[in-house]
Formats: structure tokens, C-alpha cells, sequence
């Protein structure tokens, strides 16, 4: 059985999903701070399996002694945490607490239990500002611009001492770029409460006249129209990649670290652009100053994944906004 941390998150249930139907048992934790079970219901629906949901938050080491107590884990894929940038600058302690601490407090359990199997959710955001693109695994890392972000460039560094002590741990550390979209099916997606500061999730409210315009943060950094540039990736691909990993890891005691993105770098333009040719809807919009913490233009080199894992990015801009814009229709509603 396959432990989901975070697993009716936006990612997790996603991973969920493609675990599931490559023949995987699983079993979800999360605390609910930024999802909802409601997602168990998609979930069921695509698998046509009932998935074992225990509500933990990862800062209760009681709790995840009990749970490893109960269930026999194979491995864990860890993606719970806290994501937003902006919130992270704010209340930085909640951020070390539940990203930090929370993995330790896992990391310790698993240790207790002889679960050595680790798949983390790490983010492009370590890289910090690029010296030169792409950007590759071996490339500078920890200049991070946010708390967030030193979140999981600690988390790393934890996770690298943790290998480096005890070799039998099988760890693979995976850097997403910008994962968007939604399955397929528009039965999972992502549902972030309250106004998402991401730019889909954003748009998509913009489309749906949910939120009045589109802020662009800037259209004055030194790309070919201004705006910023991002790797997005589809989530199914992302996901896909998970599974990769744990593949990967089956024999291997090392430590790995890889890219997920397609290596190709979209302007914010290009993406309201792309929208308005898939959805043929105009999205109102005017650009303002840049947000702090933000950087120019990042996308990867994902040659090792294609490698290490078989893995590459397959779905194009267009499909990755037509999910999600078919998910989000469905979802129109922010949620509190
Ligand atoms: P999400 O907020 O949808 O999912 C994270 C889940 O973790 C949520 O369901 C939340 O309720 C849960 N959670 C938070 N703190 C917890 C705790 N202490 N105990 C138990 N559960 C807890 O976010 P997501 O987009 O699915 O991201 C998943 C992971 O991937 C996160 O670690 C995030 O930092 C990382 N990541 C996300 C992106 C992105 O663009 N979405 C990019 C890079 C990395
Ligand atoms: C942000 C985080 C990153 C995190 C990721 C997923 C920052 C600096 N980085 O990435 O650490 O891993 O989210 O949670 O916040 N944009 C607009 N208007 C908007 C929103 C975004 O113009 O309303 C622009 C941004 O300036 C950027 C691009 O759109 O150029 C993508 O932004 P976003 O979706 O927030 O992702 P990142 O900034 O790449």
C-alpha cells in the first residue's frame, strides 16, 4: 500500500488517481486545510475504487504512529504542505511548521516503521532566480525568494542528511515546474480556497466572471513580450511522473532529483492568448506592477527524467487550458 500525503490536495488527488489505476493500493491522509473530501467523490468515480481517507494533520506525530501502526506502507509519496507564496511572507511560522516539522515528524515515523521509500514534492521555486536557462538539477539552488520556498530547499537538505546518515532510504526528490490543468474526466481539479494568487486558477475566475480582471504583474522583464515566463505541465503528466518515481526507486537506495516540465517556457500573454483560441472567450485584463519575490523567466531542462525515470511531459498548452477550463466550469464557485 502507497501512503498520499496531502492526497485530496490539487496534486495529490491526481497521483491518486494514476496510482490507482495502474494497479496500486493507496491510502490518503490530509488535514482538509486546503481541500476537501469532496474530492474523494471524484476520485471513486474515475478508479470505481473506495480509497481509504484518514483525516491527519502531519504535525501529530501521535496520530502518524498510529496510522503506521494500523496500515503496512510500502512506500510514501509526501505531498501535504502549504503553498502560497505570499501567505508563506506572512505567517512564516505556520509555513516551517507544517512543511518543515510536518516532514520531519513523518520522516521519523517512517523511520520507526522501517518505511524507507520517500517520493517529495519539491518546486522549481528552489532554484531561486536563474542564472542561466534552462535550469538543470546540478544547477544553484537555495537563493529562494520566499518562506515557501526555503521550505522545501530545507526539506531537501533535511532529506539529503537523513540519506546520507543511512543509506538504506530510497529518495527521490521531485521539482515541479507549474502544474495546471485538471483530469480529464473533469471530475477532479484543483479548487484552492479563497482568491487563488496562481495565474490559471485565477484567469479561469476571470473567465467565468467569478473575479472583474486579469492582474498582469509586469510587462516589463526582459522576455520577447514583457510578461513573465513559466514551464507549465499538465497535472496528468506531473502525476504520471509519480508514479515514474516510484518505479524508479523499486531498486534504488540512492538519492535522485529531477525536473517535471515539458522544458518549455509560455509568457502570460501567450497563455490569455492560448485561452481565448481554446475557449474563444476575452479575457479583461490590465498589467500592473510586478509581484514581489516574482522572476523573469524559468523553465527546465528535463532530460534527466526522460532518462532516469522514462518519463516526459506529453500534453500540449491547449489541452492543459481546456481542462481546466472544463473543470473549472463545473466549479464555478470560489470556496471559503
Ligand atoms: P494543495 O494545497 O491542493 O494540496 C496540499 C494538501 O496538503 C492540501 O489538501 C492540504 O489540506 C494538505 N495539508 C497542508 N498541511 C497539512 C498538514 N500539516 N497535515 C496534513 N495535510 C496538510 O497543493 P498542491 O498544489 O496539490 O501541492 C501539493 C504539494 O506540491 C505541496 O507540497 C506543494 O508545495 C507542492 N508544489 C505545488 C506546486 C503547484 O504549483 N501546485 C508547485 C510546486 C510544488
Ligand atoms: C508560484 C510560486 C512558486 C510556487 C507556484 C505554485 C511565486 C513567486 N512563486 O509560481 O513558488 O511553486 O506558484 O504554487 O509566487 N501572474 C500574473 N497575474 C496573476 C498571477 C500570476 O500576471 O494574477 C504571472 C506571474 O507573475 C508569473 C506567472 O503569471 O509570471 C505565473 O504565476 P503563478 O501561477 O503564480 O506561478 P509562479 O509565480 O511561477
Amino acid at each position: 500500500m502507497i501512503l498520499i500525503t496531502g492526497g485530496t490536495g490539487y496534486i495529490g488527488s491526481h497521483v491518486a488517481v494514476e496510482l490507482v489505476i495502474n494497479g496500486h493500493e493507496v491510502l490518503i491522509i490530509d488535514n482538509l486545510s486546503n481541500s476537501s473530501k469532496k474530492a474523494l467523490e471524484g476520485l471513486k468515480k474515475i478508479t470505481q475504487k473506495d480509497i481509504i481517507f484518514e483525516k491527519i494533520d502531519l504535525r501529530n506525530s501521535n496520530a502518524l504512529e498510529k496510522l503506521f501502526d494500523k496500515y503496512s506502507f510500502e512506500a510514501v509519496i509526501h505531498l501535504a504542505g502549504l503553498k502560497s507564496v505570499k501567505k508563506s511572507n506572512e505567517i512564516p511560522s505556520e509555513y516551517f511548521e507544517n512543511n518543515v516539522q510536518g516532514t520531519r515528524n513523518l520522516i521519523s515515523v517512517m523511520k520507526k516503521s522501517k518505511v524507507k521509500k520517500l517520493v517529495f514534492s519539491s518546486s522549481a521555486t528552489v532554484y531561486g532566480i536563474p542564472k542561466s536557462l534552462p535550469i538543470y538539477e546540478s544547477s544553484d539552488i537555495g537563493n529562494t525568494t520566499s518562506i515557501y520556498g526555503k521550505t522545501k530547499y530545507m526539506v531537501e537538505n533535511i532529506l539529503r542528511e537523513i540519506w546520507e546518515k543511512d543509506n538504506e532510504w530510497q529518495i527521490c526528490i521531485l521539482r515541479y515546474f507549474n502544474p495546471i490543468g485538471a483530469h480529464s474526466s473533469g471530475l477532479i481539479g484543483e479548487s484552492p480556497k479563497g482568491i487563488p494568487d496562481n495565474l490559471l486558477p485565477y484567469l479561469f475566475n476571470v473567465a467565468s466572471g467569478v473575479l472583474k480582471e486579469l492582474e498582469i504583474f509586469g510587462d516589463d522583464y526582459s522576455t520577447p513580450d514583457g510578461s513573465g515566463i513559466r514551464d507549465y505541465i499538465h497535472i496528468e503528466d506531473l502525476s504520471k511522473g509519480h508514479l515514474c518515481a516510484l518505479e524508479y526507486l523499486s531498486d534504488k537506495h540512492n538519492i535522485s532529483f529531477f525536473n517535471l516540465g515539458t522544458g518549455n517556457g509560455f509568457s502570460v500573454f501567450e497563455i490569455i492568448k492560448t485561452f481565448k483560441k481554446v475557449t474563444n472567450i476575452d479575457i479583461p485584463y490590465k498589467v500592473v506592477g510586478r509581484r514581489s519575490g516574482d522572476i523573469s523567466e524559468i523553465f527546465a531542462d528535463v532530460s534527466l527524467a526522460k532518462k532516469n525515470l522514462n518519463w516526459t511531459a506529453k500534453k500540449t498548452l491547449e489541452e492543459m487550458i481546456y481542462d481546466g477550463w472544463n473543470w473549472q466550469k463545473k466549479n464555478l464557485n470560489l470556496n471559503d
